[in-house]
């Protein structure tokens, strides 16, 4: 297994950035960096520019070859990175827990499980793209809304007029039961909910700090999370082979994976097929999840927009769950997901590790450089959104930037192959929610995001659900992080 440690013979970008700090070096930016992911690189994008060093040493933060760590800002250099990913790579979803040649047992399942779209590059991901496409078509999606709508609506079943509720939980639940059924049909059955569950654990450990000691050692996170990876292993072989033999005839995402061919008629393998699996399943709830939980946020900031998007809504659906067609009748539904996906993107900042000697905005990137690109800083450029900290939808009336000025699901040829699913489910969650709640924080609440790849307000996010649409009368001022990334009301 792989430390934070590199050798130090390699060459490092000549890119400008902070000093190691006195006494605890590299190691004490990475920690900074950890801390407050999104205010340490706005901090070093204003002192140094679009292109800077994070950590000027080899220190292996996400990829077990990586090699020093560069910090990217902006359209023009987004749009350069994004179209060619034969030069800017993507590692395992796993990063540097990833068992890169020789495995042990223990890490086999890791593997397996987790070699989907992320792991591959270059000719190979096209194949699997092109192989994948097929379970996220227009069609199959638009398939999904009875289930979205349904799981949805069983949601609110749940709610009482009043209460304080962890709507982050919530969100999870609810992201979770799509995923399962979306994913595996009727197959995964009453083991559905534990796996996803497992699933859940899985990606909550494997960002926990205590992952540092990556020990197959009694009590370490770490023997936790391989024990977690192999039962995740395990239920989805038997899911997958319970379905082959019943001749994988569902609708569900599984049974298009296992039908999908090439040209030349070669399918996926089983453990293609576990492996993709395994990487949909985890890349595709909990950037839904916090997408949602932002959204209520906002809007509980917002009373305006939440009362105008309440009658929007009931004056559309009637209490109805949206159907495909009405989600293209619903401008301020789609202004509020966009703009709640802009000031708030659930992937902030996502990750490269250069293939090749590059260069960028006149600067080295060596081959094996890490990279995080922001996606929250580049929503913020002021010459693309107008007064970019606030929270308004609206705009979208008015604006429609590029794929590399606003992207919360990345674009180029590796862009978010689950962005339509996500979309719909997104909406119809809400709508469904909207016209039966509103939604308010209580008093002296604080929030704060915790970041790690995926942005999630950190402990969860407690929100009071009042029965009926339209909005509270007041924003209950929040205190918290939350504040340094988009304004609200004080
Ligand atoms: C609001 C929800 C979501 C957001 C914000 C989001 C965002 C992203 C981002 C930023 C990437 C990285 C693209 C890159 O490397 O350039 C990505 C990739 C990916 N996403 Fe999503 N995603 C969401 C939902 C989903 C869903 C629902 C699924 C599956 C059902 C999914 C499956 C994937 C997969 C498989 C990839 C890898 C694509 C590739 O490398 O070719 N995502 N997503």
């Amino acid at each position: 297994m792989t430390s934070l440690q590199g050798s130090a013979s390699a060459p490092l970008t000549d890119a400008p950035g902070p000093a190691p700090m006195p006494l605890l070096g590299a190691a004490g930016t990475v920690i900074r960096y950890a801390t407050d992911p999104i205010g340490f690189a706005g901090r070093i994008f204003r002192e140094y520019g679009d292109v800077a060093m994070l950590v000027r040493a080899p220190i292996r933060v996400m990829s077990p070859n990586g090699h020093g760590v560069v910090l990217v800002n902006g359209a023009k250099h987004n749009r350069e990175i994004l179209t060619q990913h034969d030069r800017y790579h993507m590692y395992a979803l796993p990063g540097r827990f990833y068992p890169e040649g020789e495995a042990s047992p223990r890490e086999v399942p890791v593997r397996r499980t987790m070699t989907g779209l992320f792991h591959v590059n270059d000719d190979e991901h096209r194949r699997h793209r092109r192989l994948l496409m097929p379970a996220f078509q227009k069609t199959r999606i638009d398939g999904y809304r009875d289930d979205m709508a349904a799981l949805s609506t069983e949601l609110v079943d749940r709610w009482r007029d009043g209460e304080v509720r962890d709507v982050h939980a919530d969100m999870t639940e609810l992201t979770l039961r799509i995923a399962t059924k979306t994913l595996f049909g009727e197959d995964a059955g009453e083991d559905g909910l534990r796996l996803a569950q497992r699933m859940q654990a899985w990606l909550v450990t494997m960002f926990g700090i205590g992952m540092m000691i990556a020990r197959d050692w009694p009590l370490l996170p770490y023997r936790r999370w391989l024990d977690l990876t192999a039962a995740l292993d395990r239920e989805t072989v038997a899911i997958l082979r319970r379905k082959r033999d019943k001749g994988a005839t569902g609708t569900d995402m599984l049974s298009a994976l296992i039908a999908a061919r090439d040209d030349d008629g070669t399918g996926l393998t089983e453990d293609e097929l576990v492996g993709h699996t395994g990487v949909v399943f985890a890349a595709g709830h909990e950037t839904s999840t916090n997408a949602l939980a932002w959204t209520l946020l906002l809007l509980s900031q917002h009373p305006d927009v939440a009362r105008d998007l309440a009658d929007e809504l009931t004056g559309a659906l009637h209490g109805e769950a949206p159907t495909v067609d009405d989600l293209a009748k619903l401008p301020l539904l789609d202004g509020v997901v966009k703009e709640s996906m802009r000031v708030l993107p659930p992937v902030p900042l996502h990750p490269r590790l250069v293939a090749k000697d590059s260069e960028l905005g006149g600067y080295k990137l060596p081959k094996n450089t890490e990279i995080f690109l922001s996606i929250y800083h580049m929503h913020m450029d002021p010459d693309v959104f107008a007064d970019p900290r606030a929270f308004s939808p609206r705009r979208w009336e008015r604006i429609k930037p590029s794929t590399f000025e606003y992207n919360p699901f990345s674009a180029g040829p590796r862009m978010c192959i689950g962005a339509a699913f996500a979309t719909m489910e997104i909406k119809i969650a809400l709508a469904t929610i909207l016209q039966r709640f509103s939604v308010e924080m209580p008093e002296g609440s604080r929030v704060s995001p915790r970041v790690a790849i995926t942005m999630a307000p950190a402990g969860g996010l407690r929100m009071r659900v009042v029965r009926g649409p339209g909005a509270a009368r007041r924003a209950v001022q929040v205190r918290g992080r939350i504040r340094d990334l988009v304004r609200l009301p004080s």
